[in-house]
């Protein structure tokens, strides 16, 4: 499947993430300026997160009005809510990396129809990469096919991870986890935007990788990236049944299974570990609608003007939640 011949849905959600990325780029031009305005240097981000999830959003809707949407910004509120697909964005996945100019993050896209994956697409745009899948025919970096790593000895192949970073993570399991990987693999990595950690496993760069605490936005795309080149995704027991666990293990098939063995006693670490009222809050809901209870207000709907708008508004001085999470002392 080269770029020529795709599913017509991928195309969409191509061109909604190469919209993306020229937004996240042009903002990153100004990242110098912007980092020495001390408050709204979280801020201007926070505004190129929802520039982009708007210039997604408004790509998609327009070829495909009756779908559904679910933003990592802004949630459930776009869209059709009762369409049995549903497009998962994360319109900047890798924002601390951002902030600090540290060209390690993307933008991710995937088109659940009756809730599995089968459009996907990564979008790393400060090397023009794109990583897509579409279920059933294989997975690309640009026009080269991909394969995950035929390593088969946990203790030769390279993993990756992310650090668990929010209130209420438990920092000293996950630790106990780290020294137990790191002790029998040839080395960890932690790079910072879990859609490219996946599509590394997928590229066979990395043999496999692990990590608690994310959402669907953060893995739905790669997720698909990596079935589609051969690997295995699941949750720390191994079932397949991992986008609302936040837990994941994704990896060639034989580091897969050596992976689950030390990870299977550590399942569950962070809903263990959740504050109870977390619950009480989204007691009901369906794990979608659970997950856009507890985010962000929305952003105003989506238009042209809106689109190319945000990023001048970057002043404006306002805290997010999701700020003061990343920044609070471990
Ligand atoms: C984050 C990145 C990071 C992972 C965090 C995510 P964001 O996404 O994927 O690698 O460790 O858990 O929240 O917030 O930059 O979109
Ligand atoms: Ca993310
Ligand atoms: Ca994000």
């Amino acid at each position: 499947m080269s770029q020529s011949n795709l599913h017509p849905m991928l195309n969409i959600a191509i061109k909604a993430a190469r919209t993306a990325g020229a937004i996240i780029n042009r903002a990153s031009m100004d990242l110098d300026r912007i980092s020495v305005t001390a408050k709204s240097h979280n801020d201007f981000v926070t505004e190129v997160d929802r520039a982009a999830e708007q210039a997604i959003i408004q790509t998609l809707l327009e070829a495909f009005p009756g779908h559904g949407i679910l933003g990592e910004e802004s949630g459930r509120t776009f869209g059709a809510r009762d369409s049995e697909y549903l497009w998962i964005i994360d319109p900047l996945d890798g924002t601390t990396n951002f902030i600090h100019g540290l060209p390690v993050y993307a933008v991710s896209i995937a088109l659940a129809f009756r809730g599995k994956i089968e459009q996907a697409v990564v979008y790393d745009p400060t090397r023009n990469d794109l990583f897509y899948a579409t279920k059933g025919r294989g997975a690309f970096l640009n026009d080269k096919r991909l394969r995950v790593s035929k390593r088969i000895r946990l203790q030769d192949s390279l993993i990756g991870t992310g650090f668990p970073f929010r209130k209420g993570d438990n920092f000293k399991r996950y630790l106990k986890i780290f020294e137990e990987v790191m002790q029998n693999c040839a080395g960890l990595r932690r790079p910072g935007a879990a859609s490219l950690d996946l599509c590394y496993v997928a590229a066979g760069w990395y043999d496999g990788f692990f990590e608690t605490g994310l959402s669907p936005w953060d893995c739905a795309a790669g997720s698909l990236i990596i079935t589609e080149a051969g690997g295995l995704v699941g949750n720390f027991t191994g079932e397949p049944d991992f986008l609302y666990q936040r837990e994941i293990i994704a990896a060639n098939p034989k580091i897969y299974a050596q992976l689950v063995r030390i990870l299977a006693p550590h399942t569950r670490v962070i809903k263990e570990d959740a504050p109870a009222e977390d619950g009480a809050a989204t007691e009901g809901l369906t794990p979608i609608d659970a997950l856009a209870a507890t985010m962000d207000p929305p952003s105003p709907a989506p238009t042209s003007a809106a689109v190319a708008d945000a990023i001048p508004v970057k002043k404006v001085v306002r805290r997010i939640k999701k700020a003061d999470v990343e920044d609070a002392p471990l």
